[in-house]
C-alpha cells in the first residue's frame, strides 16, 4: 500500500492533496481510497484464510501457524464494519466495488455477519490448540461458511 492511501483513508471525506515520496502529488478521491483500502484488508483476510485452508487440505497442519492466522483474521474481523463508511456503496473514480447497498440498509445483519466470522475464527484458534486434525478441519469449514454468510447477502457477483 502506498503511504498516501492510509493517510487518505483517514482523511475520508476531506478533499486534499497528499505528497507521496515527496515527489508525486496525488489528488485523494476519498471514496475510491476507502474502497481500495478495504479491499486490501479483505485480501489480507483472504490470504490468511487461504494459508490455513491449503495447509489443512494438504494435511500439513502446523497448529501454531493455524492459530496465528486465525487470530490475525479475528483481529481484522473486528474492524470490518468500520471499512464500510456510509457513502462508499458506489464506486469513486478509480475504484470499483462489489459492496451492495444492503450493507447500509441492514447494518445490524452486516455487523452480525462480521461477528459470526469472529466467533468462527476464535473457534478455529481454539481447535488448533487441541491439535486434533478433524476438529481443525471442521472449524475451518465453519470459517468458510462465515465468509459466505456475509458475501452472499452483501457482496455483488460483479463490481459496479
Ligand atoms: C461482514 C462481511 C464480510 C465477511 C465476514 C467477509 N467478507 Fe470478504 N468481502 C466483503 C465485502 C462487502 C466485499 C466487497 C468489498 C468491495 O468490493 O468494496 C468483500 C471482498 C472480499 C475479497 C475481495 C477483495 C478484493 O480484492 O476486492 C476477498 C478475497 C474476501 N472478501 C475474502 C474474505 C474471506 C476469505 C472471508 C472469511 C474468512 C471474508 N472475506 C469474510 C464482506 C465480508
Amino acid at each position: 500500500m502506498k503511504p498516501g492511501f492510509k493517510l487518505a483513508a483517514m482523511a475520508f471525506g476531506v478533499g486534499m492533496c497528499v505528497a507521496v515520496g515527496g515527489a508525486v502529488l496525488v489528488e485523494a478521491q476519498a471514496p475510491a481510497d476507502t474502497i481500495k483500502a478495504r479491499q486490501d484488508k479483505m485480501k489480507e483476510i483472504g490470504g490468511a484464510n487461504k494459508k490455513n485452508g491449503d495447509a489443512i487440505k494438504e494435511g500439513k497442519i502446523d497448529a501454531a501457524e493455524i492459530e496465528k492466522n486465525a487470530l490475525a483474521i479475528h483481529a481484522l474481523s473486528k474492524q470490518i464494519v468500520t471499512w464500510f463508511p456510509a457513502g462508499t456503496a458506489q464506486p469513486g473514480p478509480g475504484a470499483e466495488t462489489k459492496a451492495l447497498p444492503a450493507i447500509w440498509e441492514k447494518q445490524a445483519d452486516f455487523k452480525k455477519a462480521a461477528d459470526d466470522l469472529g466467533v468462527a475464527v476464535a473457534a478455529l484458534a481454539a481447535s488448533a490448540k487441541t491439535g486434533d486434525a478433524k476438529a481443525i478441519e471442521a472449524a475451518q469449514g465453519e470459517v468458510g461458511k462465515a465468509c459466505g454468510g456475509c458475501h452472499r447477502p452483501f457482496r455483488a457477483e460483479k463490481a459496479s
